[in-house]
């Protein structure tokens, strides 16, 4: 599966990347291509640091490259969402980070020749229940200052039972963004490895990181990698996956010009993009906890059918998914981690609101480091802990104790079986170890799907053909090649 951003046409390797060299040292490492970790290696690079980002795979290959990329401060629920969590003042420092964000953004994308779409934003709902939370919404959203109005989808092919609207927000292309940020980071004296995964770190006096490609030292760094790699912070308990689906489709007929959003159970993202003078519809939803669901597979056909009864005739041309970590204080976690001696600091949690939320992070972390002042930032990610966090940690702890121990007892009562082809079974292996048998392309290969990250016994992922974890979302390829989450070791291969 490749995204529309990062089709066949676009090569994985960015042109400004160069190999790690011996006993390398920056004043930051930057641990992570995103969004997040290329914004703020260019805000550290321009102030004259030498700043290193180390990037596992390459730039945008995990969720940056797969978004949907509504630059928007109407963010589905959200709002409501942090006023729950948090104080009055912490939602109203939640708005001015992504209204700094997006203006920081939009000021870049003007500067830098890079093509946006401005767009109204449209949140709705087609059932009572999403009815009332677009009510709730709309008011939290007019109490902290957004000029939103109670109208808007006109052009929806079905009927809404509630509606609200923010004009003149924006859309854009998330990998022309990342290319234009990558090329300024090198510009600017920054250099960015690509297929250079850190797997471990020391922090005192300085940071030493192991890496695929050998040892970097640095005085500080920043952990840009979407769930944190390291530990210290106990993220793996504050943190929940997300992964959702999005389709691109050729319409015959009209596209709707706007971007939209439900709010009902299972939710409907909707955007346009132009792709060589036609505009290509994306289809986005049927989101899950990442390795809880029965069938990634059955999510896919769901948003195709869905398209075909609103859209008749779509044709797809594009099919991914990506996941993205929901916080459960509701607000990101952004700042220095605890136990790395003030070098060492993290950015996530932005719940797919990461277009605004990364710079917002960027913006902050390159103050903090640079030693200047930003009253939101300091007002947002203080995270006092509620009675709601609470009840949350408490309730993601147990999902957590009830998917790991159900995987360790499916895979020690069940025999290794003989997949059919694009499936994946676990089973009791040597030792009672479990061992996880995939048939892709005909071939049968079998690794060990304990998760290396904390011991979660792997699920197989039917739509992308990969093993995924249902505790804190690392995913690893049918050959048990690491390709995203907390984990930082590939899968053992069972011969
Ligand atoms: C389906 C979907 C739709 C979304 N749509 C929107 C939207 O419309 N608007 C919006 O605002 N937000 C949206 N988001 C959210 C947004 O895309 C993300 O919040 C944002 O892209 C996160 O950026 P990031 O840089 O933090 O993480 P990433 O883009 O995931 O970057 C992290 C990088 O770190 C690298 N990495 C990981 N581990 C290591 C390691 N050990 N060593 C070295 N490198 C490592 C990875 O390879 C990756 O390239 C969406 C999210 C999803 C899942
Ligand atoms: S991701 Fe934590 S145990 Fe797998």
């Amino acid at each position: 599966m490749r995204s529309i951003w990062m089709d066949e046409t676009r090569s994985t390797t960015s042109p400004h990347t160069t190999p790690l060299p011996d006993g390398a040292h920056y004043d930051v490492a930057v641990i992570g291509a995103g969004l997040t970790g290329l914004t703020t290696a260019l805000l550290l690079a321009r102030a004259g640091l030498a700043v290193g980002v180390l990037e596992a795979r390459h730039v945008g290959a995990v969720t940056t490259g797969n978004t949907t990329a509504k630059l928007s401060l109407l963010q589905g629920s959200r709002l409501s969402t942090v006023l729950k969590h948090r104080t009055r003042q912490q939602a109203e420092a939640y708005v001015a980070a992504n209204r700094e964000g997006r203006e920081w953004l939009l000021r870049y994308c003007e500067a830098h020749d890079v093509p946006v779409q401005v767009r109204d934003a449209v949140t709705y709902a087609t059932t009572a229940k999403g009815a009332r939370k677009v009510r709730e919404e709309f008011r939290a959203a007019l109490s902290l200052g957004l000029p939103v109005t109670p109208d808007g989808g006109e052009e929806l092919p079905f009927d809404t039972t509630a509606v609200m609207r923010l004009a003149d927000q924006v859309q854009f292309d998330p990998m022309d963004v990342l290319d234009e940020l990558a090329a300024d980071t090198v510009a600017h004296g920054g250099v960015i490895h690509e297929g250079v995964r850190v797997t471990s770190m020391s922090a005192d006096t300085s940071v030493r990181l192991s890496t695929s490609a050998g040892e970097v030292t640095a005085g500080r760094i920043v952990v840009a990698t979407g769930f944190p790699i390291f530990d210290r912070g106990l993220h793996f308990a504050k943190l929940k996956p997300q992964r959702s689906y999005a389709l691109a489709y050729r319409v015959p007929g009209d596209t709707p010009k706007a971007m939209y959003l439900s709010l009902d159970s299972s939710t409907r993202s909707l955007r346009t993009t132009p792709v060589g003078g036609e505009e290509r519809l994306l289809v986005g939803g049927n989101g899950h906890a990442v390795g809880r669901t029965r069938s990634e597979q059955a999510a896919v056909d769901g948003l195709e059918e869905w398209t075909q009864r609103y859209f008749p005739g779509a044709e797809r041309t594009h099919t991914w998914a990506a996941q993205d970590y929901e916080p459960v204080s509701g607000v990101p976690y952004v700042g220095p981690m605890p136990g790395g001696h003030g070098r060492v600091f993290v950015a996530t949690g932005y719940d797919k609101w990461g277009m605004t939320n990364a710079v917002g992070a960027a913006l902050a972390l390159s103050d903090l480091l640079l030693g200047g002042n930003m009253p939101w930032a300091q007002q947002l990610y203080r995270h006092g802990v509620s009675l709601a966090d609470v009840g949350s940690v408490i309730g993601a702890g147990a999902a957590e104790g009830v998917y790991a121990i159900k995987g360790w007892a499916q895979a020690l009562l069940q025999r290794p079986g003989e997949p059919a082809e694009g499936q994946g079974v676990v089973g009791r292996g040597p030792r009672l170890a479990p061992v996880g048998t995939c048939r892709v392309a005909g071939e049968l290969t079998r690794v060990g799907v304990v998760c290396p990250h904390m011991g979660g016994v792997l699920k197989w992922n039917d739509a992308e053909l990969s093993w995924d974890c249902p505790l804190h979302g690392s995913r690893f390829a049918a050959d048990g090649t690491r390709l995203e989450g907390p984990a930082v070791r590939d899968l053992r291969r069972v011969h």
